[in-house]
């Protein structure tokens, strides 16, 4: 099995997701070896101990720079063997240092449909702008934010009366299914990636 680290600074809905879909047998060929998260309160840090999976934590304070907490995490993750690093709600931008440590390795989860409403608030970006039709984005990280290939994509509509917690949730529903399905598409069934596509080997 394929060995998953997963990055996380808050709640873990798409951790468990994740996890429960792999404890269930819907998602085969890989394990999460490790949860780290840059947050000693993080919610997915218990969620992790309750399903006995090992957890790390590297709080960016703890480290005079990025580099050196950057570095922190590469050589946790090195010594782990991980094959793929799965990016859930982790708050904090990765540097090229640790980006460029994993080529086509990472992957993360965004609550919009990119390239639309990178960085930040994505939900809330997308009510303000006015759009009809949002949703979530399954993608390889690259330097640039948010704009690496794409993986999976699920579209949610807006409707006239959402605020931002009603659009999240709906979009938050999506997550926790393409989040799977985009770990399986990799893990399992060879896509490589060509320029900014993603194809079947
Ligand atoms: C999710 O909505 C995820 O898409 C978002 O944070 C939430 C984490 O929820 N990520 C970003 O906004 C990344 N810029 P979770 O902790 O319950 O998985």
């Amino acid at each position: 099995d394929k060995k998953l680290a997963v990055l996380l600074s808050g709640r873990g809905s798409n951790f468990v997701a994740i996890a429960d879909n792999i404890a269930r047998g819907r998602l085969s060929g890989c394990r999460i070896n490790v949860v780290i998260s840059d947050k000693m309160s993080a919610g997915g840090l218990d969620e992790a101990r309750q399903r006995g999976i090992d957890t790390l934590v590297f709080p960016r304070k703890n480290y005079d720079t990025k580099q050196a907490w950057e570095g922190a995490m590469i050589a946790a993750i090195e010594d782990r063997s991980i094959d793929y690093i799965i990016l859930a709600g982790f708050m904090r931008i990765l540097g090229d240092a640790f980006v460029e440590s994993f080529p086509q390795r990472i992957l993360n989860i965004h609550p919009s449909l990119l390239p639309s409403f990178i960085g930040l608030d994505a939900q809330r970006q997308a009510l303000e702008y006015g759009v009809r039709y949002s949703g979530c984005t399954v993608h390889f990280v690259t330097s640039d934010l948010d704009a690496g290939p794409i993986i999976v994509q699920k579209v949610v509509p807006v409707h006239s009366d959402d605020d931002e917690e009603s659009l999240s949730r709906r979009i938050l529903e999506q997550e926790h299914i393409a989040y799977s399905e985009a770990i399986d598409l990799i893990v399992n069934r060879g896509f490589i990636i060509q320029g900014r596509r993603v194809e079947l080997q």
